[in-house]
Parts: C-alpha cells; sequence; structure tokens
C-alpha cells in the first residue's frame, strides 16, 4: 500500500487554515485542496483570499471566508460558517499573523501592535484549535491541528510582541498535545526559518547564513507540513516542533568550515 498517494480521505476529511490569503498558510491551504481536501481559506483580506482560491487549482474545494481573527466574536463566525460549509472540521492550520514591522522594538512597540499580536497569535490560534478539538472530541473523530511558531519562540526577534506570541504559541501546542492526545488529536508545531513570504522582508545576506544555500520559500514547506498534518502518515506524531529552515538555526558565530577536497 502506498502511503503517500493517500495521504486524506477527501471524502471524510476537511480542513480549515488560517492566514491562507499569502505566504505559507496559502501554499499550505492550496496544497490541501490538490489532495483533494475540502479547505476553508479563511484571512483578513478578500481579494488575497479570491486569488489564492483562484490559483488553488480546484476552487470547487475551497470555500472563503473574510475576517479579523483578533476579534473573538469574529472567531466564532468563523467557527459556525466554517461547520456550515464543510461539516466537522478535522485539519486546523494557525499560519494568520500580523505584519512585522522592523520598528517596534521593545522601547517602541505600541500596546495596540502588542495586544493584536497576541490576540491574533495566541488568543484566536487557542480559541480556534479547542472549540475544533471540542467538536471533533464530540463527533468521536481523530484530528491534526498544526500552528506555525518561530525560531524566535526561542531567540530574540528584536520584536518583542512577536517572539512572545511565538513562545507562547510554542507551549499551547505542548499543552493541546497532551490534553488531546488520548482523544486522537494530534497537535504540532511547524517552525519555519527565513522564508521569503509577505511577513518578512529579507536581507539578502541572510543566505550566507544558510547551509542549504538560499532563503526559503512558502512552497518549500507545504509538503512537509501536508505530510505532518496528514493521520496516515504522521499519526504517531504529536507535540513536536518540526523546524524547516535550510539549516539556519544551525548557525553560530563560528563560519562552516572550507573543506579541502
Ligand atoms: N516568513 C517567515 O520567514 C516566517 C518565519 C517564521 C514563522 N513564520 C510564521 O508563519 C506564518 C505565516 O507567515 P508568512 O510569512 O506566510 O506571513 P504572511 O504575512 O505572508 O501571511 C499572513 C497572513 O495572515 C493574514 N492575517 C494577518 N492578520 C490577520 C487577522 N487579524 N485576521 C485574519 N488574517 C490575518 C494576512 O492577511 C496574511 O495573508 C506566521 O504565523 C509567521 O509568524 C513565518
Amino acid at each position: 500500500m502506498s502511503f503517500f498517494s493517500q495521504a486524506f480521505d477527501g471524502a471524510s476529511e476537511a480542513a480549515l487554515v488560517t492566514g491562507a490569503g499569502n505566504g505559507i498558510g496559502r501554499a499550505i491551504a492550496q496544497a490541501l485542496v490538490a489532495e483533494g481536501v475540502r479547505t476553508v481559506f479563511a484571512d483578513i483580506k478578500a481579494e488575497t483570499v479570491q486569488a489564492a482560491i483562484a490559483a488553488s487549482g480546484a476552487p470547487g474545494l475551497c470555500t472563503a471566508w473574510v475576517g479579523d481573527l483578533a476579534e473573538r466574536s469574529e472567531c466564532d463566525r468563523l467557527l459556525r460558517e466554517a461547520g456550515a460549509a464543510l461539516g466537522t472540521i478535522t485539519h486546523f492550520v494557525h499560519s494568520a499573523s500580523p505584519p512585522r514591522r522592523e520598528a517596534d522594538h521593545a522601547m517602541a512597540v505600541s500596546d495596540e501592535t502588542w495586544l493584536r499580536m497576541r490576540a491574533v497569535n495566541v488568543d484566536a490560534g487557542f480559541h480556534l484549535g479547542r472549540e475544533l478539538s471540542r467538536a471533533l472530541i464530540a463527533a468521536k473523530r481523530p484530528g491534526s491541528l498544526m500552528y506555525l511558531t518561530s525560531l524566535h519562540a526561542g531567540t530574540p526577534r528584536n520584536l518583542p510582541h512577536y517572539s512572545t506570541s511565538k513562545a507562547a504559541m510554542a507551549m499551547m501546542v505542548k499543552e493541546f498535545a497532551k490534553t488531546l492526545g488520548p482523544y486522537q488529536i494530534r497537535v504540532n508545531a511547524l517552525v519555519p526559518g527565513a522564508i521569503l513570504a509577505g511577513g518578512f522582508v529579507a536581507d539578502p545576506a541572510l543566505s550566507r547564513h544558510v547551509p542549504l544555500g538560499r532563503l526559503g520559500q512558502a512552497q518549500d514547506l507545504a509538503p512537509l507540513a501536508l505530510a505532518v498534518l496528514s493521520n496516515r502518515i504522521s499519526g504517531y506524531v504529536t507535540g513536536a516542533a518540526i523546524v524547516i529552515d535550510g539549516g539556519l538555526s544551525l548557525t553560530n558565530w563560528f563560519d562552516a568550515p572550507q573543506l579541502d577536497l
């Protein structure tokens, strides 16, 4: 039997991806529908959601949802509308995150920016994950939740609202994984390095520090994200933080050795 030709069951499984209008969320949502999974594309920007669906190759499997996940009432509307459109959501990806601005260092970031980052990354991530899990437990269905965290859950980024929210998400994944494991709901973190997507303005010099020699693309993450989401491929993986960074996290102040080959 091939594991990879049937990673998902399109008839019974359905997905919700936040931040699906751009970058990593968009790549994962499009990859899910390419595997035949009915998927809600949720984002705050209507035009990018429509563009992501139009470019997905399977618009009939896509449901658009537009709203501000910083608002609890909007999160609840998303839960209601996703359930009405697709029934029980078995796979959840939380990729939405407000823009990061380099000017927002510890002595400059405003209360509003701090709260909004936490509201989308942590509060919405927790509320959506918990309520989707409640529905899965009630339906006696297995599930898979994935949170996009960051290498900056563990190292400073000069953006304290961002790094602290990612650190909170990293622990949220572990709390959920332990609590929900007995119900066969797996919860994992995907930890990107430097990925050229909307949320990250790259310094070209950074690629010098990536052992694989280049910055990442959103499409680099989608196959591994699907493998981890799939209960058939990764049915015994939960509470994991899977780094996908071209080796960036191996960087320290020593350069790689010059090999005399
Ligand atoms: N790009 C990277 O290098 C990188 C590195 C580490 C972690 N990450 C994480 O991966 C995830 C995706 O990153 P990306 O670079 O693709 O980001 P991105 O900015 O390209 O996409 C994020 C999406 O979230 C949406 N969004 C923002 N606020 C929202 C809100 N209030 N309600 C609904 N949608 C909202 C945006 O409109 C956007 O489409 C983020 O959680 C980010 O922190 C990215």
